[in-house]
């Protein structure tokens, strides 16, 4: 049986597990297990799959929203906190790098990929719900969110579709290179992995896949200059102070992909949604609002764990 007939019903083993908590649901999943570590399935610790067998309802119109869009930035908030360890909003403006770990990446740095990783990057075998972005360790925003439970909400205005998309959940960073001998990126990819499924059309082994290959296509899609940003000297410090370190400087261009200075500071982080909004305002007359809720305690048959509501504008 093929990695991907098996790890379907695998899913639905962990998804009654996680619906129906019997202990026979419990058990399957612990055969399933034994089954995943004598088969091509690498196990939950590295690579969970997904708990949900099919695409988000919201995910395809949200998709083709964004194609239709020139460039798509969003607006990424976190909470922080302030001198008297009071919480305060922060937001910013980041690029949206779609749903991971699905990137369309340029000729050249697929050609760069094809030269410095094995077999030039890893074979389509995820996709998900999860929109990501890249960023630089050193900024705010990862402090924050490992200091608040991870919480976030993104938010895109369409302005050509005039149409707002909201999405709140939890937003963890993977990248460090450490890997997972480091507890938080072993959490995150964690968290990350049991939001994956493996596409309906890929019939190869799920043990090709590996995370660093997948964080190094999103470093590549950067242009060498914009690699480069991730050894400038540390974001946010004054300008008159020289940086800590002589590899830092503005202005340097990247083409090695493993640039162990580049990749330190280098991470992608990825939503895992939990709530997601679409407000609709091309009828003026007739403004629509729609959310869409993941719940907790999951539903019946697949989809069943989000639930559409249509709300007063
Ligand atoms: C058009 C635009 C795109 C940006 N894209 C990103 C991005 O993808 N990732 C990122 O970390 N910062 C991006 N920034 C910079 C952020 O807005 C912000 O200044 C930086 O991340 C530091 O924020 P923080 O200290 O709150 O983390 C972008 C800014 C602009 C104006």
């Amino acid at each position: 049986m093929s990695a991907t007939a098996l790890s379907k019903p695998l899913n639905r083993l962990h998804a009654a597990s996680r619906h129906l908590g019997s202990s026979r649901a419990q058990n399957l999943v612990k055969e399933s297990s034994q089954i995943r570590s004598r088969q091509l399935i690498p196990s939950v610790s590295t690579m969970a799959t997904s708990t949900r067998q099919t695409r988000a309802p919201w995910r395809n119109l949200l998709s083709s929203h964004m194609e239709q869009t020139s460039g798509y930035e969003f607006t990424i908030g976190t909470v922080g906190y302030d001198e008297n360890n009071q919480p305060v909003p922060r937001v910013r403006t980041c690029g949206c790098r779609g749903f991971f770990p699905e990137v369309d990446i340029h000729p050249k740095s697929q050609e760069e990929m094809k030269q410095q990783v094995k077999d030039g990057g890893n074979p389509p075998t995820y996709e998900s719900d999860l929109l990501c972005f890249t960023t630089d360790i050193r900024m705010d925003k990862l402090h924050q969110l490992e200091s608040s439970g991870h919480v976030v909400e993104a938010i895109f205005w369409l302005k050509d579709l005039m149409t707002q998309w909201r999405v709140k959940g939890k937003a963890f960073s993977i990248g460090d290179p450490r890997g997972e001998e480091f507890q938080g990126e072993k959490g995150s990819r964690e968290a990350i992995g049991s939001s994956l499924r493996v596409k309906d059309d890929y019939t190869g082994s799920v043990e090709e896949w590996t995370w660093d290959r997948a964080v190094t296509k999103y470093f590549a899609n950067h242009s060498p200059l914009a690699r480069g940003s991730f050894k400038s000297p540390h974001p946010g410090m004054s300008r008159s102070q020289e940086p800590e370190n002589s590899a830092l400087a503005m202005g340097q261009r990247v083409t090695d992909l493993h640039d162990p200075v580049a990749r330190g500071n280098f991470r992608v982080v990825t939503i895992i949604p939990e709530e997601v909004e679409r407000l609709d305002l091309s009828n003026q007359e007739d403004m629509r609002r729609w959310k869409w809720t993941l719940s907790k305690s999951g539903g019946k048959g697949e989809q069943s764990d989000w639930t559409e509501t249509e709300l007063w504008p």
